[in-house]
């Protein structure tokens, strides 16, 4: 059994060797990255998993974003959960639950980078046949997006960055 509890400033470390096991240290050249550079994650939105026994066993975080300089949007992940407890359910967990509080903190729409036959049950469809760009290179059946309430993906298109003043708002 696990639980999902919000991420301490002191799971940082774990975390990123998480991210390193599921990863590799490769991770940083993405494109993913580079729109993430210069922000700081959405604070309620950075969950993780832990055991009964304590021990962290996977984590989730989002990024503020614009859509074509227009439309506000987060950005989903990295999530990762550790190998040996991969399987288990606590990825579709973690995801539906974040995607359940970033619809009651008043997000409307979701961006990931991940393979589609996972995240098409999360209501994940195509970015690139939307029109939507990343500034570096991405597979495309890969660039994904996902609306957290009717008609959120109308007229959504453009290029994606990083939205910087959605943290100064935040303050
Ligand atoms: C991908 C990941 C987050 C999924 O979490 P998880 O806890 O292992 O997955 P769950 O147990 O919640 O879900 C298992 C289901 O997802 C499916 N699944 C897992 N990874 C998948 C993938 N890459 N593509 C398609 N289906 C996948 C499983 O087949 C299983 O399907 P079922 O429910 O029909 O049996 C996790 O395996 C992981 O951290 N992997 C390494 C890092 C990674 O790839 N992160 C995602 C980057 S986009």
């Amino acid at each position: 059994m696990f639980k999902i509890l919000s991420e301490k400033p002191q799971d940082a470390a774990t975390i990123e060797i998480l991210l390193d096991e599921c990863f590799g240290k490769d991770r940083f050249t993405k494109t993913v990255y580079t729109v993430r550079k210069n922000l700081f994650p959405i604070w309620e939105l950075s969950l993780v998993a832990r055991s009964d026994e304590g021990e962290l066993l996977a984590s989730i975080r989002y990024w503020p974003l614009l859509v074509g300089n227009m439309h506000d949007a987060i950005l989903l992940g990295p999530i990762a959960v550790q190998p040996s407890h991969q399987g288990e359910g606590i990825g579709v967990a973690l995801i539906r639950y974040s995607m359940e509080q970033a619809k009651k903190l008043g997000h409307k729409r979701v961006i990931l980078v991940g393979d589609p036959e996972y995240y098409e049950r999360f209501g994940f469809v195509s970015a690139a046949d939307l029109g939507l760009e990343l500034p570096g290179p991405v597979e495309r059946r890969r660039f994904l997006i996902a609306p957290l309430e009717e008609g959120a993906l109308d007229g959504v298109s453009g290029m994606v960055s990083g939205n910087p003043a959605a943290e100064m708002m935040r303050g």
